[in-house]
């Protein structure tokens, strides 16, 4: 994945859009229905893309919607590439790329997650305060291109404070129910053991998922300001005593669209210009 590549995207998307996105969204498992209210919209199949991986799960479509919503152009991804689905943390994080190409400037990155606190609900929406980085690996092993980023990025803050502010007001204003907390990401594909989310809770996590860590890793190191929103859909094992499914993890986050949308609507109408 070079830079050559990143700009024949780019220029695929350019070529078919009017707009110029600054904000990106990447829409989890359950959530992607937020792309449905973009306005004047242009959708584009990840696989008519050059160089863009193809999504395999169920649940996630794969496309890129661009358009605008509460007036902000945008640019959301309905689907995303998990490492668990065989690629390679670079094509995960692939689009995350593009998007910057494309002139985006702040990335709300979304996800299902289960939670690990037990003060959560199913149905919980929680804002990303910090990521503890559980997938063994990172995306930036390898060259680094110093005109990209730097080799040994700063990662105290990866979610921007104002951003995180912002949304929390957002949620008090319209009564919508939020957490603020840590997401865990691990590679997946399992769910963890009762005994993984002890020590997940042990070490500071609050929620944890399968995406998100990667492409926010690297969104943080070319210097895109990164709102994270998850859904608790479930509480993580061992916690309730019974067995997790993916089928419940879709209907929780579909259970919870209507304040997910809102929240995220209300956030991009308002969103400070940092
Ligand atoms: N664990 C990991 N990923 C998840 C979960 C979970 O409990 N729920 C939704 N995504």
């Amino acid at each position: 994945m070079t830079k050559a590549h990143i700009d024949s995207a780019r220029t695929y998307i350019e070529e078919r859009i009017s707009i110029k996105p600054t904000i990106g969204l990447v829409l989890g498992s359950g959530l992607g229905v937020l792309a449905d209210d973009i306005e004047h919209q242009t959708v584009i199949s990840y696989e008519d893309i050059p160089h863009f991986p193809v999504s395999t799960v169920s649940g996630h479509e794969g496309q890129l919607v661009l358009g605008e919503l509460e007036g902000q152009q945008v640019v959301a991804m309905q689907g995303r590439f998990h490492f668990y689905e065989g690629y390679s943390m670079q094509e995960v994080t692939f689009p995350i790329k593009v998007m910057k190409a494309l002139g985006v400037e702040s990335l709300f990155i979304t996800n299902a997650t289960g939670g690990v606190n037990t003060d959560f609900n199913p149905g919980d929406l929680m804002i990303i305060r910090d990521h503890i980085n559980q997938t063994g690996t990172n995306p930036l092993i390898g060259p680094n291109d110093e005109e990209v980023g730097p080799r040994f990025p700063d990662m105290s803050e990866v979610y921007n404070r104002s951003y995180i502010k912002h949304v929390q007001q957002i949620a008090h204003e319209q009564n919508i129910p939020i957490q603020t907390g840590v997401y865990v990401g691990n590679s997946g594909p399992t769910y963890e053991t009762p005994a993984e989310i002890k020590m997940l809770r042990f070490i500071g996590g609050d929620a944890v998922g399968m995406s998100t860590v990667p492409e926010a890793i690297v969104a943080r190191h070319i210097g895109l300001e990164i709102v994270g929103i998850s859904c608790i859909t479930n509480m993580a094992a061992g916690i309730l005593d019974e067995p997790l499914s993916h089928t419940d993890v879709i209907k929780t986050a579909a259970k919870a669209q209507t304040h997910f949308i809102q929240l995220i609507k209300q956030t991009l109408k308002t969103l400070p210009r940092l």
